[in-house]
């Protein structure tokens, strides 16, 4: 549904994008996700024919961007990163003008409307205008216009950018709802949105795409060993020494975290029988064991801080940490 072939942006003789392909399927929630300045909004600018790409393609619903930009148009829901909202309007009339825009009669515009100012909670300042509302209530307006004629694909630069925990919670799951049904491209440098919402992840760093996978495989992609934590009720003093004898086992480390090991094992292989075995058997009395992978945010931090991109860090950047779901959330800058 979305085609993005080999395309480049230069601004002047700054490269914003270089070569960067990938597609999203029909019905497919999409994130694209980079740290600031990575090429995000460049990327959803040529998408949404704001801008034409200096080099390659780009397709959405089989249109050409650069060629056919109306069938484009008419085909997409854009919200940009600060989108045209007309100040001086109040969100009824701002939508009512955003509709004829689109094209939309009078009946379509009633539905849609009501549609939007419900699915965003718009209902209560929908006669207010722009120019008083809060930063939050603005984003809501813009995703409110994106939505207005329910098009077959979206394309959403940063949408939960200034909204609250509760909004950010029901935006997400609005975007969620909208899988299957739809096709969404959603461009965030938060990790957390990414795995909340979409299927896919592209990673895009320096305006090069790094990896692109689902958030599950991506983190166990990266990994060069298997992770595994015991800790161990009454441990002899060289446990960690005993360990590291083991075959299979590459290394050992104290953990602070669990106040028992964390030990790195050869890649694709299970030790966690054997480990018990171990312990149990020399009654030292097993409380945990378990395996431990990276978390997706270990692997955006490995792959957005070096060019190489794929290359993992040798000075232990690729600890591993507690497998838990991150809980980072945005910041409203
Ligand atoms: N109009 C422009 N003229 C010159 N350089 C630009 C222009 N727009 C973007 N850039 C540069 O292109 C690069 C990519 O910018 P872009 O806005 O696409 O990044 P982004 O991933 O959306 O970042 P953010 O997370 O901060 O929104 C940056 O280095 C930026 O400075
Ligand atoms: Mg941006």
């Amino acid at each position: 549904m979305i085609e993005v072939q080999g395309v480049t942006k230069r601004y002047g003789d700054h490269t914003a994008i270089e070569r960067v392909t990938f597609s999203v399927a029909k019905g497919e929630v999409l994130a694209f996700l980079g740290p600031n300045g990575a090429g995000k909004t460049s990327t959803m600018r040529i998408l949404a024919c704001y801008m034409p790409a200096t080099e390659g393609t780009a397709r959405v619903a089989g249109f050409d961007c650069f060629e056919q930009p109306l069938e484009v148009k008419r085909r997409i829901g854009y919200l940009p990163e600060n989108p045209p909202l007309y100040q001086e309007l109040t969100v009824t009339e701002y939508l009512t003008f955003v509709g004829r825009i689109k094209g939309m009669n009078a009946g379509e515009l009633r539905s849609g409307l009501a549609r939007v100012l419900e699915r965003l909670a718009l209902g209560s300042v929908r006669r207010r205008l722009i120019a008083n509302l809060s930063r939050g209530y603005q984003q809501r307006v813009g995703l409110a216009q994106a939505l207005l004629n329910d098009p077959p694909v979206l394309i959403l630069d940063e949408p939960t950018l200034g909204l609250d925990p509760k909004q950010i919670i029901e935006i997400r799951e609005l975007i969620k709802s909208l899988a299957g049904s739809h096709t969404v491209i959603l461009s965030t440098h938060i990790l957390p949105e990414a795995t909340a919402v979409c299927q896919r992840v592209v990673i895009i760093h320096a305006g090069r795409i790094v990896a692109e996978d689902t958030p599950e495989q991506l983190s166990s992609r990266l990994r060069r060993s298997e992770k595994i934590s015991v800790v161990v009720k009454t441990p002899p003093p060289d446990l960690a020494d005993r360990f590291r004898a083991l075959p299979g086992v590459l290394n050992v480390f104290a953990s602070t975290e669990t106040g028992g090991f964390l030990l790195e094992c050869d890649l694709g292989r299970d030790l966690r029988e054997e480990l018990a075995r171990f312990v149990v058997g020399n009654g030292w009395g097993l409380l945990e064991l378990k395996t431990v992978s990276m978390t997706l945010e270990d692997v955006f931090l490995l792959l957005t801080q070096h060019e190489e991109g794929m290359e993992p860090r040798e000075d232990g950047a690729e600890e591993a940490r507690q497998e838990t779901a991150p809980t980072q959330e945005p910041s409203s800058t």
